[in-house]
């Protein structure tokens, strides 16, 4: 039975569920070939990515861990301004291991940039990111992203772990946030709660 939702937040679906699926299998199998007799470890973002992590760990076929992060960064509703707090640390060292940071979504690519640097000092044998969702209009530092799901405009998304604020993590699929809809900009919550 499909389910019924009537809250008129939800605006377009940008990523079906169906797409979603087959885009992190594929995802998950081009990382086990990637990642073949190494140390992998997987570092979530806490609290959207999630959702895509556990679905994208149970697609990898070579021995690897998972471990979290929570961060939040400062700024304004709109911006992120780079500056970024950590609200929980790793639980483990992460020196000469193979890690992959997995997000929910690059957006002008700071928070992120903080996260390689911080975790990029702490010696680990390989850095990249694997993320479901980025917004190649709203970059503003050039990242290496190794592995990418889906690119989507310049809209604000909510769903499959994306929050406004802190709602609709759960939809099975990725869509617009209604009230963003034929504004042409985003219109996101306060960022402080990811
Ligand atoms: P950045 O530092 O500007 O790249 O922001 C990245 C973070 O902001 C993501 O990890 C999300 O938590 C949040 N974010 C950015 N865009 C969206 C969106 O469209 N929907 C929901 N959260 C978003
Ligand atoms: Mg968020």
């Amino acid at each position: 039975m499909p389910r019924v939702l009537r809250d008129t937040d939800i605006g377009e679906i940008l990523v079906q569920a169906d797409d979603l699926q087959h885009r992190v299998r594929e995802l998950g199998a081009q990382i086990s070939t990637d990642y073949a007799d190494r140390d992998l470890l997987l570092i979530g973002v806490l609290k959207g990515a999630v959702f895509f992590l556990a679905d994208l760990m149970r697609e990898i076929e070579v021995p690897c861990e998972v471990d979290f992060m929570a961060v939040a960064s400062y700024g304004s509703a709109t911006e992120s301004s780079g500056v970024v707090r950590i609200l929980k640390d790793l639980d483990t060292p992460i020196e000469g291991r193979d890690v992959l940071i997995v997000e929910d979504i690059v957006d002008s690519g700071l928070t992120l940039q903080y996260l390689m640097r911080n975790l990029g000092a702490r010696n680990p044998a390989s850095l990249e990111v694997c993320a479901l969702l980025t917004k190649p209009s709203r970059r503003k530092v050039e990242l290496p992203i190794r592995f990418t799901g889906f690119e989507i405009p310049d809209r604000f998304a909510i769903g499959y772990g994306l929050d406004h604020a802190e709602r609709y993590r759960n939809l099975p699929y990725v869509a617009a946030l209604a009230l963003d809809e034929g504004t042409g900009t985003a219109d996101p919550p306060a960022r402080e709660s990811r």
